[in-house]
């Protein structure tokens, strides 16, 4: 028989009311990823972006936070409760043929592939299997009701539950992961009904009417596995971010990664650091970076999308934002790299500095108190302190290029655009508006006068 197929639904409509936010609740963000990029990687090693996505709230900030998962949105125009997003998403479901899908809140962010494949194990059992834990406090939850022979017989949301009508209740509650059977569920969507104490219509409901139908339905038990856990608040938030960051960065110290004084460290799910790479606390790395063995990020520095080479140096306080640092640069301290700057091979950004959509040849240096805006400095530059690349005129950005070799004075404005060529030398204190010849020396500033004082004779 051939392996049943299965597709991949995440209900991401809601608004998350409990957040306080306007922001729609799964682009909030865990370790600088919005929460919905943690259910899609979950997701990916068995459905790589292949995903169904349900979205209502905020759709369009969604579709534009997910560009390359946007084809796959499903719109839920009113957000009538998680059954009903799964009936506005089930003809897309059919239509893409599989066997089974596999259901997934979107406020579920920590949830790991292995957790998913307990579930997916379930294929070709069950028609409904669906995911239980216990956690210490099951407040809001949809509480799971078993028979005397511990068979699942219904879900009964929290706001619904009363211990007269349901019996007393164990713990075990639904963490809004499930696995349904297409072709025995479909059947069923029609008769959810809105009839209870939220006025929604419930996904959960499907267990309670798959029993009634003689359906096999299995709850399967995680224990108190918080990485199941929903986020409904800003406290639910914190903790899973918590528990995220600990685990990342235990990760990396597992691999070989020296990470100093653990505890202040935050790393995103995707940064990539090799083994021998060495981070002091009181660091955050998040988006796409990248740190080679043999790197030192410093203290209280925020890094975001960055590349770092090894024997690349990063003092402390710096913010580094879309740039690349090569191979025994220095940075910092108190730096401020921005997109698109790219550092050559042992070269050095000091104090003060801010360079943004610059590229800095090897070893050229810009030690202290600079901006260097739009601009290319070859190798072996020198960028006196004080430099100014006046690289903005109020309507137009405009290139700077300083040669190899060049050596800037300190307190210069170069205004754009402008060349300064190759070892050629620019006297302190110049405003410099014209081109400057290779190995060529310009100075332009008001000459010194020297006058004399009447002082007053007390
Ligand atoms: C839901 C479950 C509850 C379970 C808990 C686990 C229901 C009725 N209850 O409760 O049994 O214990 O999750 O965390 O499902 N959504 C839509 N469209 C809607 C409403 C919600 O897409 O019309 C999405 C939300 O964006 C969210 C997910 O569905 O990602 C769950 O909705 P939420 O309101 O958070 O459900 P809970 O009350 O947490
Ligand atoms: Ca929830």
């Amino acid at each position: 028989m051939p392996r049943p197929t299965i597709a991949a639904l995440i209900l991401a409509a809601g608004k998350g009311t409990r957040m306080y936010s306007d922001k729609p609740k799964v682009l909030q963000t865990i370790l600088g990823e919005p929460m919905l990029r943690h259910v899609y990687n979950a997701l990916a090693p068995r459905f790589g972006s292949q995903p169904f996505t349900v979205v209502g709230h905020g759709a369009g900030l969604v579709a534009d936070a997910f560009p390359d998962m946007s084809e796959r949105f499903v719109l839920q125009e009113e957000q009538l409760g998680t059954g009903h997003a799964l009936q506005v998403a089930w003809s897309a479901i059919v239509s893409a043929g599989a066997d089974y899908c596999l259901v997934i809140n979107g406020d579920t962010p920590l949830v790991s592939p292995e957790a998913l494949d307990r579930l997916l194990d379930q294929t070709g059992c069950c028609d409904i299997a669906f995911m239980t834990i216990t956690p210490r406090d099951p407040a809001g939850f949809g509480r799971v009701v078993r028979d005397e022979d511990r068979r699942v017989s219904a879900i009964v949301e929290a706001r619904d539950f009363s211990v007269a009508q349901h019996g007393p209740a164990t713990g075990e509650v639904n963490a809004g992961i499930y696995l349904l059977r297409v072709a025995s569920v479909g059947p069923l969507l029609d008769r959810l009904g809105n009839r209870n104490n939220s006025g929604e219509y419930y996904i959960t409901d499907l267990v309670g009417l798959a029993v009634d139908h003689g359906l096999a339905v299995e709850g399967v038990q995680c224990g108190d596995d918080v990485s199941l856990m929903g986020i409904n608040s800003p406290r639910e938030l914190i903790h899973a971010e918590a528990a995220m960051r600990r685990r990342i960065v235990e990760a990396h110290i597992d691999a070989g990664v020296l990470v100093h004084n653990p505890e202040t460290v935050i790393i995103g799910p995707g940064v990539v650091i090799d083994p021998g790479a060495e981070i002091f606390g009181h660091c955050e790395i998040y988006g796409a970076s990248k740190v080679a063995a043999g790197a030192r990020l410093g203290s209280y520095t925020h890094i975001t999308d960055s590349a770092f080479a090894a024997g690349s140096v990063v003092r402390e306080f710096c913010h580094i934002e879309s740039a690349e640092v090569g191979r025994d640069a220095v940075v910092g301290p108190f730096a401020r790299l921005r997109p698109g700057t790219v550092l050559g091979a042992g070269s050095k950004v000091g104090n003060f500095v801010e360079v943004k959509k610059s590229i800095l040849g090897e070893g050229a240096k810009a030690s202290h108190l600079t901006y260097l805006g739009d601009a290319e400095v070859g190798p072996g530059a020198n960028i006196g302190a004080g430099t100014i690349t006046c690289n903005y005129d109020g309507k137009n950005k405009f290139t700077t290029v300083i040669g190899p070799g060049a050596f800037i004075g300190s307190n210069t404005a170069l205004v754009a655009p402008v060349t300064v060529g190759r070892d050629a030398l620019v006297g302190a204190g110049s405003t410099i508006t014209k081109d400057v010849p290779d190995e060529g020396g310009a100075i332009a500033r008001a000459k010194q006068m020297n006058i004399s004082r009447r002082l007053k004779k007390s």
